[in-house]
């Protein structure tokens, strides 16, 4: 069984005490915090940036899991860096040019991945996965949280999985978009393992008890 990690979307947290919000899902057992960077011109939403970051890095040591939906990507690699960012996801369908995005962020040290949105083949990321440490299948429109997931996404992450056994690459699956303890096990079995969710964890009373459900549904 391939190790399920947990990634809860800050998009759905208190912004107004997002310090504790993100330190009581630490301690709360989640593995990776996921933060949701919209520019309101590549996704109609703005949500917030690197400054943001920034601040949360000082006082939060997780896995930081940057999800940029922005069109521009490559002018902003450097400010995630320095706002303390561990993985960089960008969205294939940005203006950059994807390898140019990728050997940037990589050239920092920190892990590249790109997402898909639901519209985009799974094809169009294969020449890129020998290139990144994960793919990001978006299981909703990227701008919005609280959306349904979409099931239809999982042939993707189906093909996905099967080039990245038989090609032998080291690369995690992720999805995003209305994962919670029913969903999870849908995108598991077809090969996810990263899996990000706002609502269905920060809207919830009790954090460990939220995590622990969640993880614990992925291969039920
Ligand atoms: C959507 C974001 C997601 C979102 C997920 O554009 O990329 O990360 O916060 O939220 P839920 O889990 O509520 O669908
Ligand atoms: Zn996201």
């Amino acid at each position: 069984m391939k190790e399920v990690i947990i990634a809860p979307s800050i998009l759905s947290a208190d912004f107004a005490k997002l310090g504790e919000e993100c330190a009581a899902m630490e301690t709360a057992g989640a593995d990776q915090l996921h933060i949701d960077v919209m520019d309101g011109h590549f996704v109609p939403n703005i949500s917030y940036g690197a400054p943001i970051m920034k601040s949360l890095r000082k006082v939060n040591k997780m896995f930081f899991d940057t999800h940029l939906m922005i069109s521009e990507p490559l002018r902003y690699i450097e400010d995630f860096v320095k706002g303390g960012a561990d993985r960089i996801t960008f969205h294939l369908e940005c203006d950059n040019d994807p390898m140019e995005v990728i050997e940037k962020i990589k050239s920092f040290g920190v892990l590249p991945a790109i997402a898909i949105k639901p519209g985009t083949p799974y094809e169009k990321v294969v020449p890129y996965l020998p290139f990144i440490e994960m793919v990001l299948v978006m299981t909703v429109e990227p701008g919005f949280g609280g959306q349904s997931f979409m099931a239809d996404m999982m042939p993707k992450v189906k093909a996905l999985r099967e080039i990245i056994e038989k090609e032998g690459l080291n690369v995690n699956i992720q999805v995003d978009g209305g994962i919670d303890k029913n969903t999870i096990g849908i995108a598991a079995k077809a090969g996810a393992n990263i899996f990000v969710a706002g609502s269905a964890l920060f809207k919830q009373e009790n954090y460990a008890k939220a995590v622990e459900e969640i993880r614990s549904a992925a291969f039920a």
